[in-house]
């Protein structure tokens, strides 16, 4: 499959057309953002670690019953996707405290919840992603309510999958968003990318960060966390 014209550029990634309707090309940037964008700087080989991290991981969510927008990895950091019409709210689940939870509610990180939590944020960058809940999404025409309990449901079962896979990797799932999209033939499927800078990946013995956070928090080691959960990743994953 050809790379077309591109039709977008995101701070993580690029999307290209192909000669099929259907079908886009993502390739991943080593570019790095925090802060809605305020914070920027370049994590080296971070592009092919997320975009192989996430395309694996989708497969083995694919295996489980899960629907992706991932078709066929075609290089280091190109991929063959579902073209989507992204539904505009970042879906965050937790299953410990972290990040913008501890903060807003004034507690420590790593409290672990009985149940996880889950939130969504409206997508839009220039409103910096405002918290909002299902009755704002429906409101705003951003999804039927329909659709929202089907997002629930899926982000839930990612949840279940993911933690156990990543259990098994010696890494704490602590949290993480996911994006959804409606397909051309009105299927909803996960869509965006699975990685390190999108999940909260700690190691269950010391509890080191190995996300993203080492690149928003100034902790340095960044590349070395990325390339240690890919290692993980390629030894306990069976696809
Ligand atoms: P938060 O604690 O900052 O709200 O982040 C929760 C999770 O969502 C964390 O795993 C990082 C991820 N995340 C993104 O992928 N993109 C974003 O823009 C933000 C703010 C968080």
């Amino acid at each position: 499959m050809e790379k077309r014209e591109q039709l977008y550029e995101g701070k993580a990634k690029k999307v290209f057309a192909t000669d099929s309707e259907d079908l886009v090309i993502v390739s991943y940037k080593d570019d790095a953002t925090a802060f809605n964008g305020l914070k920027k700087g370049t994590i080296k080989g971070k592009g092919v670690i997320n975009n192989q991290m996430s395309n694996r991981l989708m497969k083995m969510l694919e295996s489980r019953g899960i629907p992706t927008h991932f078709v066929e990895e075609l290089s280091e950091r190109d991929t063959l996707v579902r073209r989507v019409s992204i539904v505009p709210l970042e879906v965050i689940i937790r299953n410990i405290s972290a990040g913008s939870f501890a903060k807003r509610f004034g507690v420590e990180e790593g409290i672990v919840f009985d149940e996880p939590t889950i939130e969504f944020s409206y997508k839009n960058d220039e409103l910096g992603d405002p918290l909002m809940n299902s009755y704002h999404a429906i409101a705003l025409k951003l999804a039927t309510r329909e659709r929202i309990e089907e997002i629930k449901r899926l982000a839930f079962a990612v949840n279940d999958a993911l933690r156990e896979f990543w259990a098994s990797c010696g890494i704490t799932l602590v949290d993480f968003k996911l994006e959804f999209g409606i397909t051309t033939d009105g299927r909803l499927v996960l869509a965006d990318e699975i990685s390190p800078d999108t999940c909260r990946l700690w190691d269950s013995v010391t509890h080191e960060k190995l996300d993203k956070d080492r690149f928003r928090r100034d902790l340095g080691g960044v590349e070395d966390a990325y390339a240690e959960v890919m290692k993980r990743l390629n030894e306990h994953i069976g696809f």
